[in-house]
């Protein structure tokens, strides 16, 4: 049985899964309003991305036998300046996102939970991913600058990107 503790942080990161999914759908509808349709689609697979992590989160309560409590989730931002204002957005997002995890860890630590602070890990890596991919574009989109050829460019490769679901493990 999951300790009251652990169960609310793990319940808390389920909304802010659901709010980083939120914030990528808007991130992709804000690049649909400007026609990158690649970057919109870079965007759609993110959101995919967090619902998967959402599920884990809300998986992993349920088998340690926690209740799943859902709260209302934050409006996201809508608009931004450029293409790259919003990757320098996903980021620090990102950033934070890792601060949690981290924030996750440390309490399965000092509560003993060896089996929330293993079921994490999964966690800590997949963070290195997702600030390591944000931060690709950031840096492909600062050599891009204001040259709508290598935008064009740009928005045809994360135009390939496709969303693979894990592996199936817990
Ligand atoms: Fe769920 Fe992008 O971390």
């Amino acid at each position: 049985m999951i300790k009251e503790k652990i169960k609310d942080a793990i319940n808390k990161q389920i909304n802010a899964e659901m709010y980083s999914a939120y914030l990528y759908l808007s991130m992709s509808a804000y690049f649909e309003s400007i026609n990158l349709k690649g970057f919109a689609n870079w965007m759609k697979a993110q959101v995919q991305e967090e619902m998967v992590h959402a599920m884990k989160f809300y998986d992993y309560i349920n088998e340690r036998g926690g209740r799943v409590l859902l709260t209302a989730i934050d409006a996201p931002p809508t608009q931004w300046d450029s293409s790259l204002a919003v990757f320098e957005y996903t980021y620090k997002h990102e950033q934070r996102v890792t601060g949690l995890i981290n924030g996750l860890v440390d309490l399965a630590i000092s509560e003993k939970d060896h089996a929330t602070n293993n079921f994490l890990q999964w966690f800590v890596a997949e963070q290195v991913e997702e600030e390591s991919s944000a931060d690709a574009v950031v840096q492909k989109l600062k050599i891009a600058g204001d040259r709508s050829g290598g935008l064009f460019m740009l928005d045809q490769e994360l135009g390939q990107r496709v969303f693979t679901p894990p592996v199936a493990e817990k």
